[in-house]
């Protein structure tokens, strides 16, 4: 399977499967990573897509008339590689209906929370605002809300007392790298039906 990577930041999520195809080979994973794809220029994620000799492109909100504009060009950029599967590994825009209509059902998205609690750009910070005793991160398929659509799997960290919002990130992005990693594995190599707000991995 071609996997497409859209990244916003540091792209540790990104490395993790980078590592992960390394090292089991892209035949016995099940996929490989075809190219990675970003919304601004100059980010680590970026860096470490080229220096695993992927092709990049970056899709700039700013530099088209739209909004729709840009979700048209991302589409386009994103199809030029034919990808069986998009990742959103810290991507942070909110794709529209053009890229969803070509994408759709084959695009997952990973959320540093357990949805449906804290969606949003700020779900680290808003868990630990709130008081929550335990949260963690959500593998789910994309559809047309903001990280609504059909969860795939989860994974529960605890929240510690003296925990700030970098703190509770890092652990759980530890966390998140292994299900990402995992479930991109699994419904690459494996096949997957979504039945509503179900996932089944075949
Ligand atoms: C991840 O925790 C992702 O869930 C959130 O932003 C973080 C991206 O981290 N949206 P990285 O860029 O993969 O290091």
């Amino acid at each position: 399977k071609r996997l497409v990577v859209l990244v916003s930041g540091s792209g540790t999520n990104l490395q993790a499967l980078l590592d992960a195809i390394a090292k089991t080979g892209a035949e016995a994973y099940g996929a490989e990573i075809v190219a990675v794809g970003a919304d601004r220029e100059g980010i680590e994620g970026l860096a470490r897509a080229e220096r695993a000799g992927l092709p990049t492109f970056v899709c700039r909100v700013k530099d088209h008339e739209s909004r729709d504009e840009w979700d048209a060009a991302l589409t386009e950029a994103v199809s030029a590689y034919e990808p069986d599967l998009v990742v959103s590994a810290g991507f942070m825009k909110i794709v529209g209906k053009e890229f969803l209509a070509r994408f759709g059902g084959r695009f997952v998205n990973t959320h540093p929370a357990l949805l449906p609690s804290f969606p949003g750009a700020h779900g680290v910070r808003d868990a630990l605002a709130y008081g929550a005793k335990v949260t963690g991160c959500t593998v789910h398929f994309v559809d047309d809300g903001v990280d609504t659509g059909p969860i795939i799997a989860q994974g529960v960290v605890e929240v510690r007392d003296e925990d700030d919002e970098s703190a509770l990130h890092e652990r759980i992005k530890e966390v998140e790298r292994r299900l990402l990693v995992e479930v991109v594995g699994r419904i690459a190599r494996n096949g997957y039906r979504i039945e509503g707000r179900k996932v089944v991995i075949l």
